[in-house]
This record gives structure tokens, sequence and C-alpha cells, in this order.
């Protein structure tokens, strides 16, 4: 590790305030539980006409993976198998809102939304930097540094909202080192997503002289990993051009960052309420992991994702035609009682099954080992630094609110 760094806890307060214009239109303001909705729907279908926020009775903007498309019918599932299912079958159910015959736009062209070989192809580039192997490239060079001097920042004080104040920095943070970014223009990046909605400008503004410099002189980092992969298509192998380049590393930096700064607060909420699991946390690395990973099953920060209907078929029993987008709703396959005993219990102690909080198939979460590498690593630094750490009994309850990006309004804690 090199030089310490220094975070401004009031730079990092303001910039990562909830309450901020982004997080609307993503259903920021639903705040209702959305489980009991989840099961009704689950026992009375599990398949439904609609998307996943109107069945639940969420009226406000719905923008998210196959959302809006108003002009389309939508349809949603709310059990293990059929959300598995869809999320296997690629050939019937795309991630490409393209029906056959029409080409991609620029939109359409990140890996999240190409189908097939295509998508193989570019997802294998990246691939090796994510693999669990990798993990320590990514604590020890980037990681470890965010966590520490986040906590340094507020370890004086006693007391934090540790969802601003620690959980959201290190995600961005984290992905732009690998970028070769600094922190203040990670802020900035930050701040011009939040302020002005100006964040694709102030990211190409920031990454293109990186990518331009990497071309002649590759580093240890993410951005010369992008620019010396070479794609082979139409039997031609050639770089990526800078326009690839930004554009995964842009994908990278949307999927990887409100993400895990959720989930993060998540298991965070969830420990703090079971003082025992945060105890048997403290003292063993596995009970923590374990602790991370059922709060995902448990809460998952993404409760549901999209896919476009390549020809007329029918999910349990309801026949859904070509040309709709189906919605599996991962948080309500998640707590499946087919599949999980007590599924609403947060209870890091049950037997380990593999559940969607990633997805599954061949989109599933590229980088589910980091966002995990990350969760360990912040919440085992709070837990050895700040003693006696524990949810701030004056505060008012911690709620886990949003529609499709979901994740707690405060976590207030104090410690000493
Ligand atoms: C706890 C944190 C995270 C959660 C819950 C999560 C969840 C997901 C889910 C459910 C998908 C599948 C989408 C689909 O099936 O259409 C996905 C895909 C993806 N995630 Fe994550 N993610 C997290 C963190 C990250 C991080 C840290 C990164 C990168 C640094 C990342 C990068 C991606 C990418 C690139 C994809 C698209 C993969 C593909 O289309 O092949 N994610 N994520």
């Amino acid at each position: 590790m090199g030089e310490r760094l220094v975070l401004d806890p009031a730079r990092i307060r303001e910039l990562f305030d909830l309450r901020s214009q982004v997080y609307a239109h993503m259903g920021g303001s639903y705040e209702a539980d959305p489980y009991p909705e989840f099961q009704r729907l689950r026992a009375s279908g599990p398949v439904h006409e609609g998307t996943p926020g109107r069945l639940i009775g969420f009226t406000g903007e719905e923008f998210f993976q196959g959302l809006p498309f108003p002009e389309r019918r939508h349809f949603s599932a709310f059990d293990f198998e059929t959300c598995d299912h869809i999320v296997r079958h690629p050939e019937t159910f795309s991630s490409s809102s393209l029906m056959p015959g029409e080409t991609a736009s620029l939109a359409d062209s990140s890996m999240l939304t190409m189908d097939g070989d295509q998508h193989r192809r570019y997802r294998s580039l990246v691939q090796p930097s994510f693999v669990p192997g990798r993990a320590r490239w990514w604590i020890e060079k980037w990681i470890e540094v965010t966590v520490e001097a986040l906590i340094d920042g507020i370890e004086a004080n006693g007391a934090a909202d540790l969802n601003v104040e620690f959980c959201a920095a290190i995600p961005l943070l984290t992905i732009c080192g690998s970028f070769g970014v600094t922190v203040e223009q990670a802020l900035d990046i930050r701040a011009a997503v939040t302020s002005q909605g100006r964040g694709i400008q102030e990211f190409m503004g920031i990454v293109a002289p990186i990518v331009a410099a990497r071309r002649e002189r590759p580093e240890d980092d993410l951005i010369s990993v992008l620019v010396q992969a070479e794609l082979t298509e139409d039997g031609e192998t050639h770089v990526l051009s800078d326009i690839d380049v930004l554009g995964f590393a842009f994908l990278l930096l949307a999927a990887g960052s409100g993400t895990t700064w959720k989930q993060m607060g998540i298991t965070l909420t969830a420990l703090l309420a079971q003082p025992e699991w945060l105890d048997r946390a403290r003292q063993d690395p596995d009970v923590l992991r374990a602790a991370i990973e059922e709060s995902t099953r448990w809460n998952a920060t993404d409760p549901a994702f999209g896919r476009f209907v390549m020809h007329d078929t029918e999910l349990a029993g309801v026949a859904v035609p070509s040309g709709s987008v189906v919605h599996p709703v991962f948080g309500a396959a998640n707590r499946d009682p087919a599949r999980w005993e007590n599924p609403d219990v947060y209870d890091p102690g049950r037997p380990m099954r593999t559940h969607l909080a990633f997805g599954n198939g061949p989109h599933i979460c590229l980088g589910m080992h980091v966002a995990r590498a990350e969760m360990a690593t912040a919440i085992g630094a709070l837990l050895r630094r700040l003693p006696n750490l524990r949810t701030d009994p004056d505060a008012p309850p911690t709620k886990i609110i949003g529609m499709y990006e979901r994740g707690p309004d405060t976590v207030p804690a104090v410690w000493g």
C-alpha cells in the first residue's frame, strides 16, 4: 500500500446524500415493504401480467433494465424455479430489446444487453480480472486503502451514519481506482452524476486521457487490461476501440457502484439488528462471509431485472407472447418457501443454497467476487477498528427503501 489516503468526511456526506434527485426515477420514493406483496403474488401466480412495481402498488416512474417500454406487454415471475429458468434460457428470454432483423444502436451495445457469442466474446475479455483468484489484487490495490481512510475520517466522532459516511464511497473509489482515476477525479464524477446529470461527459473527459496513456505504456490496472485485450470477430482479430474501452468502463462503474454500496448498507443493517451475529462475524471471517451472502439472499439490492421475449412461449402456465418483457423478480425468488425454510428471516447460519441476487446464467454478475471482497474487507475493518460497534439507540429505526434499487435510508451506529 502507498501513502495513506485522506478523505474529507463533509464532502463524502454531501456527495452521497440519498435524498438526491438521481434516485427518484429508479423508484427511490418507494418506502413500503415489498416482500408481503411478493409473497402474495407468488402464492397466487407465480407469474402475473404487469411490471413488478405496478403489481405491488408502486405508482412512481419506472426506469430499469426492461423498463419502461410502455408499448409492450409485461409479465413478472415471483418464484425461484421460473426466475432461474428465464435467466438460463437466453435464446427465448433475451437481454437485448432488439427483435430479429433490427440493428443495435450505441445504447444496445454493452455486455449487459448482448446475447450469445458476441456476449461471450466481450465478457471473456474482462472475466479474468474478476475471478475469485483476483480478489486480493482488488483488495490490496484499491479496497483497503479506501476503507481505512474512511474509518480514519469518522473514528474519533464515536458515531456515524455508516450508509453515507462509510459504505457509499467504497465501490466508487474501488472501481475508479482500478481505472487509474484519482480520488479527487472520482468524486468529481460522482458530483457530475448527482448534480447536473452530466456523469457520462465528465467520465469521458477524465478516463479518455487515461486510455490514451495506457495504450502508450500499460500499467497494472483495468484500463491496461482493456486496451491490450484482443477481440476476434468474423475471423479478424483487433484491439478494442476507445469507445469500446470507455463503454466497458462506464458499464462497470454503473453496475458496480450503487449496488455494492446499498448491499453493504443492507448487511450492516441486518447485523446491527442482531448483535449476536455481529459478535460472531467479528470473531470469524467465515461467519462474516456467510452474513454478507445471506444479506444478498434476504434483501437483494436489485430485486428485479428484465428480459425480452423472442418468440411465443409459456411461463408457469401463462401464455407470454413474442415481444413482451418478462421480469424475473430475484428478490421474491430468494424468499421462495419451496427453497428456503423461514425465508423472511435473516439467518447467516442457514444452509447455503444458490440464490439469484447476482442473477444466474450467462449474465450472472461479472463483479460479484469484487462486491463480496469489498463488503468483507469493509465490514471486517469496521469490526476490527471500532470497538463495541452498535446501532445508535437514539436514532429512528432504519428503513430499507427503493423499488428497483433498494438500500437503507440510514445506518446510524455508535461505538466506544
Ligand atoms: C452487491 C453488489 C452487486 C449486485 C447485487 C449485483 C447484481 C447483478 C445482477 C443481478 C446482474 C445480472 C443482470 C442480468 O441478469 O441481466 C449483474 C450483472 C452485472 N454486474 Fe453486478 N452486482 C453487484 C456488483 C457488481 C460490481 C462490483 C460490478 C463491477 C465492478 C458489477 C458488474 C456487473 C456487470 C458488468 C454485469 C453484466 C454482466 C453481463 O451482462 O454478462 N456488479 N449484477
